[in-house]
């Protein structure tokens, strides 16, 4: 494990940047600002190591930035229409920073806050574990929430991330991890020749503000099939409402066997590398976002501009707007209670 200073912030507070190690020679790069994987570091299927998420050069890159790269978002991660959400009677108002609705925490989420770093003893693969005190009316939400989220490189080329969160009075947390993954060895490359198979028959339709309209409609004869591996850019510009929504794949994934236990929820395959992503989960939705407001305006690592839809999001999470859908699974956390989450990025070849 190997720690060095990654910046300072305007307050003079430094931002460290952790390096795990595995014994394969994978890197995960973590900063304390945001919780946040700068590098992730992975071999394709001639041992090439390669970078495989979008990030920034420096800190002020990360302070400055509007796309949550690499960082954990929440309290809530996605959206909570206008906003607002009654919980047990009464009624609460959330920052709105996404049009008329609230996005992933807020004004200032859990990406843009320095987070504690303990290093867990007796760990055999290398972890760093971050914690975050949100206060009680921090961006409108009620309660003191304490959130850990600990990331494990483990010697399967696995970036393993378990969450853990109390809380002291009720709300809502659903986090999420937002790492833009390009799995080609290259950010100029877009991700549309990208594999994608979500173990799903289901998603979320949304409005224009890519609001759930509380429908759960089948992907059967729809761009929205991914029940096998299939390339994201082939129906990616299909005539279709939910796409011109998002513009492109912006939605949440209705996940089978939804029980509280881990489970493949997608496979991401890369032809050119022949790197290959599963992602496992214990949470009922995936929220697959293809990039599309990726607009060449932000520079990333190496002075490279992120061109649109050159990096995608599998965020595992609850489905959005869950606090205004009380048939969706809940996202309430009641003090006395923990909520946990773990999801697992495995990578491979073939
Ligand atoms: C959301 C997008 C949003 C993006 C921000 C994604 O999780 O689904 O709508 O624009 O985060 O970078």
């Amino acid at each position: 494990m190997k720690k060095t200073v990654f910046g300072r912030l305007s307050d003079g507070r430094e931002v460290h940047q952790y390096t795990l190690t595995n014994r394969l020679g994978s890197v995960a790069q973590i900063i304390d600002y945001g919780a946040t994987v700068t590098s992730l570091i992975v071999p394709d299927r001639n041992g090439v190591m390669q970078d495989v998420v979008l990030g920034c050069d420096s800190l002020q890159g990360y302070v400055d930035g509007t796309a949550y790269f690499g960082a954990i978002v929440g309290r809530y991660g996605n959206r909570i229409a206008n906003g607002r959400f009654q919980l047990d009677g009464i009624w609460y108002q959330v920052s709105v920073n996404d049009g008329a609705n609230h996005l992933h925490g807020g004004r200032i989420g859990f990406n843009k806050v320095l987070w504690n770093v303990e290093i867990p003893v007796g760990s055999s693969d290398p972890s760093i574990r971050l914690r975050y005190v949100s206060r009680d009316g921090e961006e409108g939400y009620p309660g003191t929430v304490v959130l850990q989220v600990t990331y494990t490189l483990t010697a399967k080329n696995e970036l393993r991330i378990d969450y853990e969160g109390t809380s002291d009075k009720p709300t809502v947390l659903n986090p999420t991890h937002h790492s833009y993954f390009n799995l080609s060895g290259s950010f100029t490359n877009p991700i549309v020749a990208h594999e994608l198979q979500i173990e799903s028959d289901l998603f979320t339709p949304v409005d224009a503000g890519l609001i759930p309209t509380g429908e759960l409609a089948p992907v059967e004869n729809t761009p929205m099939d991914f029940r096998s591996l299939t390339p994201i850019g082939l129906r990616i510009d299909d005539p279709y409402k939910q796409l011109r929504f998002g513009q492109g794949y912006d939605h949440n994934w209705v996940l089978r066997d939804y029980s509280g236990k881990i489970r493949k929820a997608a496979e991401l395959y890369e032809p050119s590398s022949g790197r290959v992503m599963t992602v496992l989960t214990d949470q009922p939705g995936l929220q697959f976002y293809s990039g599309n407001f990726l607009d060449g305006k932000a520079k990333g690592k190496n002075g490279i501009a992120y061109a649109l839809r050159t990096g995608l999001c599998l965020e595992t999470q609850a489905f959005p707007d869950t606090p205004n859908r009380p048939d969706f699974p809940t996202t309430t956390l009641r003090p006395g209670r923990t909520y946990r989450q773990t999801t697992i990025h495995q990578f491979s070849t073939r």
